[in-house]
């Protein structure tokens, strides 16, 4: 049976692929290890934590003697890492958090996963997940490319650019087989309320005021997040050796228009009036270093390994609407404590 690590599976993105692997590979052990910070929340996995062929570790990837002891023990063959620190604008406040967890965390897991099979490489993979971010910010033309020179604005995205090229640097210097994706925004089910769309689906819900920074001309590409734990799949096992990936939805959107759109499809599903929870956006003070426009061309992983997304934008926000609406009890409990310090500190 491969056993397979996967890090930051209690998180958003990371709970979509522990499902996906878990359900599809019998044959392989899937191992979620977490922390279980802010963003970590088992109740994200509850109808597979059950699974015979699933088990959670709660360890921190920054703590080198426990990871060390770990690998030791299950004898990982392979690894899918996401855990991370993911927020840009908690990376604005707090910078050394996400050195800590986004580069000496993964550094750590480099280095136990190598001490580990050093020499004896056949079949093992370490594959980390990146971001679009790393690539900085665009024009209003243009798009990044696997070949994009790495260009990051913040210091989640530094942190995230240190990290891959810490990877690639494994690869090359010890023989470490790797692959290596870089994404654009996700969004979904069970995403947590710090970011845009989850944050105004909470709101909206609450007729609270919905933030929207500097004149709302930002742009990001948006793909739903069971797409991109299809796209991983893909590439963890058909994607090449030493290899990137750039994954996105072919889907661009300046934030207030996507603000107006989650709106129109909220007020229909609560039964408002057309345009009510329009006339909650609020213009607040724009973050700083904020990137204009990330845009992904995804042709090579479409080319190479057939992968495309499957839902439509509009699809898969009456989905993820219909799962928050659904779900409204994960919302309550992930917003209880700590979140409304984080909030009234962020949007004060
Ligand atoms: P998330 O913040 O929802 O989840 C991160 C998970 O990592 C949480 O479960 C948290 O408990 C865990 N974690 C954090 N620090 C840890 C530590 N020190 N040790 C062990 N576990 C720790 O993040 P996400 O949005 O699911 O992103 C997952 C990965 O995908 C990240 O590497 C992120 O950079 C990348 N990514 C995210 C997006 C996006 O739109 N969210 C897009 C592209 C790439
Ligand atoms: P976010 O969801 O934080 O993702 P990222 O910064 O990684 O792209 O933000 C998406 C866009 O929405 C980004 O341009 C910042 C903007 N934004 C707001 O305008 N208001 C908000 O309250 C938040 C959280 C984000």
């Amino acid at each position: 049976m491969k056993k397979i690590l996967i890090t930051g599976g209690a998180g958003f993105i990371g709970s979509h692929v522990v499902r996906q692997f878990v359900t599809k590979y019998p044959t392989y052990h899937i191992y979620n290890l977490d922390a279980l910070t802010y963003a970590g929340n088992l109740d994200n996995l509850r109808d597979v934590e059950s699974s015979p062929n699933y088990t959670f570790i709660k360890a921190d990837i920054t703590d080198e003697q426990l990871i060390n002891k770990l690998f030791q023990e299950y004898q990982f063959d392979a690894v899918i890492h996401l855990a991370a620190e993911s927020h840009v604008d908690r990376s604005i406040t707090d910078p050394l958090a996400f050195v800590r967890t986004n580069v000496l965390g993964t550094v750590n897991l480099l280095q136990a996963f190598k001490s580990l099979w050093q020499n004896q490489w056949g079949g093992k993979r370490f594959y980390h997940i990146s971001t679009d971010e790393v690539y900085g910010a665009l024009g209003e033309v243009g798009l990044f490319t696997e070949t994009t020179a790495y260009d990051p604005n913040s210091p989640y995205s530094a942190s995230k650019a240190s990290s891959d090229h810490f990877v690639r640097a494994y690869g090359e210097t010890y023989g470490m087989p790797y692959v290596v994706s870089n994404c654009s925004n996700n969004y979904g089910p069970n995403h947590f309320p710090e970011k845009l769309i989850p944050l105004c689906i909470h709101n909206i819900i609450n007729k609270k005021p919905l933030p929207i920074y500097g004149d709302g001309k930002y742009t990001r590409d948006w793909l739903f997040v069971i797409d991109h734990a299809r796209a991983i799949d893909d590439v963890f096992h058909r994607g090449g050796n030493a290899e990137t990936y750039n994954i996105g939805g072919f889907n661009e959107w300046q934030n207030i228009d996507l603000v107006k759109e989650l709106c129109k499809q909220m007020d229909t599903v609560l039964g408002r009036a057309v345009g009510e929870s329009e006339q909650l956006i609020t213009f607040i003070q724009d973050r700083p270093g904020h990137d204009l426009r990330y845009a992904i061309d995804a042709t090579k992983i479409n080319k190479e390994l057939g992968w495309a997304p499957s839902v439509t934008f509009e699809e898969g926000l009456a989905k993820t609407i219909e799962w928050y609406m659904n779900n409204q009890d994960w919302l309550d409990n992930v917003t209880s404590g700590a979140y409304a310090d984080y909030y009234h500190e962020q949007y004060k």
